[in-house]
């Protein structure tokens, strides 16, 4: 996932913001990423993302998988919303 894509859809806040917003910050759970314009606050989706970019960012963690294109990450979005 590049810098400036959308991570969370819901409130359109991308990874640049919430990487800059962790160290300005000096977020210490996850779960404060709420702060960062909404970001995890509505449908739910990217919150293991929000986790997974803290975990790097934070930790210096890397990612046990291969994130998602944007396309691909909207449309699992789409599909999780319309799971209900
Ligand atoms: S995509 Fe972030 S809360 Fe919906």
């Amino acid at each position: 996932m590049a810098p400036d894509d959308e991570v969370c859809l819901c409130f359109h806040v991308t990874k640049r913001k919430i990487t800059n917003f962790i160290r300005v910050e000096k977020v210490r759970r996850a779960g404060q990423l709420a702060d960062c314009y909404g970001a995890g606050t509505g449908c739910g989706w990217c919150r293991p993302y929000l986790q997974q970019i803290f975990a790097e960012t934070v930790r210096g963690e890397t990612a046990k998988h291969d994130d998602p294109s944007p396309e691909h990450y909207a449309e699992l979005r789409q599909r999780y919303l319309d799971s209900g």
